[in-house]
């Protein structure tokens, strides 16, 4: 059993606003992300990638395992073959298992079968959750801890200037076979990155957030 051993917390850069206000500009920032489907080619350098990643790999996790990979697609061979991939599972769920419920929730987006943002896109970050580490060794609150860091990494691309998309194909096991990663990695969601296209729409009802009133209450 290791022993703990602690150093100081290190220091912070000192917030130039008191919380309230650091908390509200920061929000300001965060109510203009939307999720985009309509991207640009315009390329996006692989360094801001690397750093966008490295965000994400700060998140908190479940005994610090950290059990997440993120992988990186640029090759547009590899980018379309996800996306004939994801269209094939994508035809199947509207087709036959979404069920007419979900179909309805999704009707206010204007979603269907056709994902050419998957080529169009420069950078398709496929997010695997792993099952257990690379040793073999546990890993606890893994779906807790990988969507944080899916948080955290869209909030980078944000702040970076860059449109994401959080996008669910399902199932997944044909990124594994796509991408040659191992039984343990799990698809968990694939997040284009890159511009969005200069004449991109995106649909009035992702702009209807809860109030606070409805999501917040005071104990
Ligand atoms: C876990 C999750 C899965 C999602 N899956 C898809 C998807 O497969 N395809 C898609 O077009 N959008 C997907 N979305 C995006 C949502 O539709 C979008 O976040 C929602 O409509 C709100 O819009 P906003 O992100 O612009 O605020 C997903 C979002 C989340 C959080």
């Amino acid at each position: 059993m290791a022993e703990p051993r602690f150093v100081p917390l290190p220091p912070r850069r000192a917030p130039a606003l008191p919380p309230a206000e650091a908390a509200r500009a920061f929000h300001e920032t965060m109510r203009e992300r939307r999720s985009v489907r309509m991207f640009s080619p315009r390329p996006v350098p692989f360094e801001a990638i690397e750093w966008i990643v490295r965000a994400a790999g700060t998140a908190p996790s479940g005994a610090n395992k950290q059990p997440w990979r993120f992988v990186c697609v640029g090759d547009p061979a590899r980018k379309r073959e996800i996306r004939l991939g994801a269209e094939a599972e994508e035809r199947e769920f509207y087709e036959r298992r979404a069920g007419e419920r979900w179909l309805a929730d999704l009707a206010p987006l204007g979603t269907d079968e056709n994902k050419e943002f998957l080529e169009v896109a420069p950078w398709l970050i496929v997010v695997m959750k792993l099952a257990h580490g690379d040793d073999g060794s546990p890993v606890y609150y893994a779906t807790e801890s990988v969507g944080i860091a899916v948080g955290f990494l869209l909030a980078a691309a944000h702040h970076a200037g860059l449109a994401t998309l959080t996008h669910t194909p399902s199932p997944m096991a044909f990124l594994n076979r796509i991408l040659g990663r191992p039984a343990h990695e799990r698809p968990f969601v694939v997040i284009p990155v890159g511009y969005p296209a200069d004449d991109c729409v995106v649909p009035a009802a992702a702009l209807e957030k809860k109030p606070l009133g409805e999501i917040l209450v005071r104990a």
